[in-house]
């Protein structure tokens, strides 16, 4: 009709406004509240960058224990959550439990779904990012037939996810600082990324003032994709696919084929045109772990020459492909001993942070409207209808 844009992939829409993050594609620039992701990722703790994210500023020290300690309050899910969670087939992937396990939350706190009142908000928002550790963990626990374990709330974050996930009631658990402070600067890099897929989909929920959790529910769903959040496990099962060095060129002819659907996974990125900040600190932290826990792995090997050979090739250096943050998260969780299938869960752990803090931001601005996108109708004209036995 000429009178909507029409925008497919949303690739030059601004659908809100945000003071959270910022990125400059070009440049390589990633900024939370300001601050550059690397700074982050060095120095702050991941509860420091939740609160940053949002309350708009590094908390102050007795802020930081305030927030840590109001956390740590909400780590326990009910105790029929563990019948829910019975219900489903060991074998099911971690990303299907998880949206059904968030959504399932919206049934159990009735007390923090007036999506008007900012104190009832802050509530949802500090239950999701607390009990998102202790579902992730239980999920891992169900599909191998461990028994779940309840939070530690004298750990960290990051130290009680690992105690509920590796630990066994019968010996006590020793949290490795390396395999901790990894942990932690992997949560912090994904801990939001602006408007992408799920992010834009937990709005979108929520702009119709939907329950908190089952908009989180819906940035899970979104974020399980290949193209998304999921491509951290497809990126790990093509680097063990592709084996030994010797095998990457034949696996960059196919990404270079029209015909041909295959990708490198973790590579290229809509926003990043020059290199994804992330993924610097990532690989950096790849060799830090794989160093300290004095593993070598030959997925590593494969992953460094796979990124040599890539960014020598004209046909990546032409569409502007770089390594994404999913390239080297992967190496890192399989050296921790995460199974591959954990990997998109773990983002969603992380993200959710993020989904909270744009959600929050968005009820909260008076600009706010419904989220309800035009189209251009390329369907059959208007037509009489024709009884079933003239067709
Ligand atoms: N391997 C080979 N070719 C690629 C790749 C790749 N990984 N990514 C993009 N291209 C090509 C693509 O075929 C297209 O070529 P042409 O212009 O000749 O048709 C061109 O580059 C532009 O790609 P696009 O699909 O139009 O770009 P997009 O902005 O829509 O997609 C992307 C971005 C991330 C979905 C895509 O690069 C991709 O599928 N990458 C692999 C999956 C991945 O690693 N995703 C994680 C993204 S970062 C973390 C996150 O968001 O969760």
């Amino acid at each position: 009709t000429g009178m909507f844009t029409y925008d497919p992939g949303f690739t030059s829409t601004a659908s809100c406004q945000s003071a959270i993050t910022y990125i400059d594609g070009e440049k390589g620039i990633l900024l939370h509240r300001g601050y550059p992701i690397d700074q982050l990722a060095e120095n702050s703790s991941f509860m420091e960058v939740a609160y940053l994210l949002l309350h708009g500023e590094l908390p102050a020290r007795k802020e930081l224990e305030t927030f840590s300690y109001t956390i740590s309050r909400h780590t326990m899910v009910h105790e029929q959550m563990l019948t829910f969670f019975r219900g489903f087939r060991r074998d099911a992937h971690p990303m299907a439990i998880m949206c059904g396990a968030v959504g399932a939350l919206s049934a159990f706190y009735h007390d923090s779904t007036d999506i008007t009142d900012p104190e009832q908000r802050m509530i949802a928002s500090h239950r999701l990012i607390a009990k998102m550790p202790t579902l992730v963990a239980m999920a891992h626990k169900y599909s191998v037939g461990q028994p779940f374990l309840y939070p530690d709330n004298s750990l960290s974050y990051t130290g009680n996810f690992l105690r509920m996930t590796f630990g066994v009631p019968a010996e006590p658990y020793v949290v490795n600082p390396i395999i901790e402070n990894a942990m932690r600067r992997i949560f912090i890099l994904h801990a939001d990324h602006e408007q992408n897929a799920s992010t834009s989909t937990v709005r979108l929920a929520g702009s119709s003032g939907a329950n908190p959790f089952a908009c989180i529910a819906a940035g899970i769903a979104c974020l399980w994709g290949p193209a998304h959040g999921g491509a951290n496990e497809a990126a790990l099962n093509m680097l063990r696919e592709i084996g030994k060095p010797e095998n990457i060129p034949q696996y960059i002819a196919r990404a270079k084929d029209k015909n041909d659907p295959f990708r490198l996974m973790g590579f290229g990125h809509r926003v990043y045109k020059n290199f994804d900040p992330r993924a610097k600190v990532m690989k950096a932290t790849a060799d830090e772990v794989l160093k300290e826990l004095g593993k070598s792995d030959p997925v590593l090997d494969v992953a460094k020459e796979l990124e040599r050979i890539a960014l020598s090739d004209e046909y990546f250096i032409e569409k502007k492909l770089y390594p994404n943050v999913d390239f080297y998260s992967g190496v890192i969780l399989n050296a921790i001993g995460f199974p591959t299938d954990m990997f998109t869960a773990l983002f969603a752990l992380a993200r959710t942070v993020g989904w909270v803090a744009q959600w929050n931001e968005m009820i909260s601005d008076p600009e706010q409207k419904i989220g309800r996108p035009r189209q251009l109708y390329v369907g059959a004209p208007q037509r009489d209808y024709i009884p079933v036995e003239k067709r």
